[in-house]
């Protein structure tokens, strides 16, 4: 019974992380607003910084949370291997950090105190800590740039990558590149890179990028005859062949129009 409730203990880490991130940022950006505020305002004399009680409040329930998010997490990784190193190392300095601002708030506290400021930095470099230590925390539960992947769709990013892939190791003209872009890989982007692109890439295969698509060992396409290639072949079938891509319920069969600017394109690519 033991062993299921500190397996029980460890999950919790999930949720209860969230409370102190949250909270000691919050606090840290309320104290170092109530420091600098008065100084934007120039007011004459600037009393030295004390800590708020609202600000301390927030912070005693991110130290509560911390000490529990740090001892569930390190029940939950504890055979999490080397993944997770990074994520640990910064999940207990996070947890002496806050340890030494919660030592520093109760000095700030007493009458006459001038460690405020003492307090304030150690509570701003806290929040950053606790803040990056989340950040790697995601990253192992979601894999790395989960949030941001979609953004760097939008813009373009990879295709920046691919800018770098030299045309003649290609053996591709511009025009076929640019005809890629425009109309081939949005294509594959709505209909097949959520299988076969970076966050996974079934049967090995991409269709993210250009040089993935191109790539021999994936064996796609077949320049000399396009209609033989395995893509083409894959994309044509009646739609309950259980070979059709994407499979039958995981997505709309590609448009009798969308295979033709396909099979054009790959048409092009000997001309
Ligand atoms: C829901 C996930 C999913 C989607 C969406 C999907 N695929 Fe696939 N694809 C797979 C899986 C799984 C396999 C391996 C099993 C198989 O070969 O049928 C595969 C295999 C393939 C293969 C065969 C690779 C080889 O080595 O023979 C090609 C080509 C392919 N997919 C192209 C596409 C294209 C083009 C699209 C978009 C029009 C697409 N796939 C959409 C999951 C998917």
């Amino acid at each position: 019974m033991i062993e299921h409730l500190v397996e029980f203990f460890g999950r919790t880490h999930l949720v209860v992380l969230h409370f102190p991130i949250a909270l000691v940022i919050v606090a840290a950006v309320v104290e170092v607003f109530r420091a600098i505020a008065p100084k934007l305002q120039r007011r004459a004399a600037v009393e030295p910084f004390r800590p708020s009680s609202a600000g301390s409040l927030m912070f005693a329930f991110a130290l509560l949370g911390t000490v529990v998010s740090v001892a569930s997490g390190l029940v939950l990784g504890f055979d999490g291997g080397e993944r997770v190193d990074l994520h640990r190392i910064l999940g207990i300095v996070s947890g002496v950090l806050m340890l030494m601002t919660g030592l520093a708030l109760v000095l700030a506290m007493r009458p006459q105190s001038r460690g405020g400021a003492v307090y304030l930095g150690l509570l701003s470099v806290s929040a950053v800590g606790v803040g990056l230590t989340g950040h790697f925390g995601g990253e192992l539960t979601h894999g790395a740039g989960f949030v941001t992947k979609p953004l760097e769709r939008m813009i373009g990013m990879e295709e920046a990558v691919i800018s770098e892939f030299d045309l003649e190791a290609l053996n591709i003209s511009q025009a076929s590149l640019d005809t890629f872009h425009d109309s081939i890989l949005p294509i594959f982007m709505n209909s097949c890179v959520e299988c076969h692109g970076p966050d996974e890439a079934e049967d090995d295969i991409r269709l993210d990028s250009i040089a993935y698509v191109l790539d021999p060992a994936a064996d796609m396409i077949r320049r000399d005859d396009p209609d033989m290639s395995e893509l083409v072949y894959r994309i044509d079938l009646p739609h309950d062949d259980p070979d059709i891509m994407p499979p039958e319920g995981d997505g709309e069969p590609l448009t009798a129009d969308e295979i033709e600017l396909i099979r054009a394109w790959m048409k092009s690519l000997d001309s």
